[in-house]
């Protein structure tokens, strides 16, 4: 069994009651149920988490390399601002995959830039909760094809 770490940024444990009409009704709960499940039909374990803090945000990309066979992440707001997250996922040698829920290229001005996907080898972006199983499919494909 492959494990991955999967991990949500600030505010993402408001999904289903924040943002409706741009995030959906869909708690991160349910959206945690539904990536376990997803990996399990491919043989990987979620370490599914989420904080509202970036330097716990950094810590948990520091065990990547040790601990994990792959990284995604939906980095929330932290996308637009934080070098510090994207220093941290360039000294990632395992596949990573950035996702958000929205479409973060037609939307404000200000989220069209992602300072983090410099640090990432592809970005899924717009397909709601199926952002996190489209994530898993491609961290699933990098795996096997032991992308570095
Ligand atoms: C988000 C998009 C970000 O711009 C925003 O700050 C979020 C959620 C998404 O999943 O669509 O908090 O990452």
């Amino acid at each position: 069994m492959k494990e991955v770490l999967l991990i949500n940024g600030p505010n993402l444990n408001l999904l289903g009651k924040r943002e409706v009409d741009v995030y959906g009704e869909t708690d991160l709960e349910e959206i945690k149920n539904k990536s376990i499940e997803k990996g399990n039909l491919l043989k990987i374990k979620i370490d599914f988490r989420q904080t509202n803090s970036e330097g716990e945000i950094i810590n948990w990309i520091h065990e990547v390399n040790e601990k994990f066979d792959g990284l995604i992440m939906n980095p929330a707001g932290y996308t637009h601002t934080s070098i510090s997250i994207l220093d941290s996922l360039k000294s990632v040698k395992k596949p990573k995959v950035e996702l958000h829920l929205s479409n973060i290229y037609n939307r404000e001005e200000y989220r069209k830039k992602s300072l983090t996907s410099e640090g990432v080898h592809g970005i899924i972006s717009g397909f709601g909760v199926n952002s996190y199983i489209l994530a898993i499919e491609a961290i699933n494909e990098l795996i096997k094809n032991s992308i570095r």
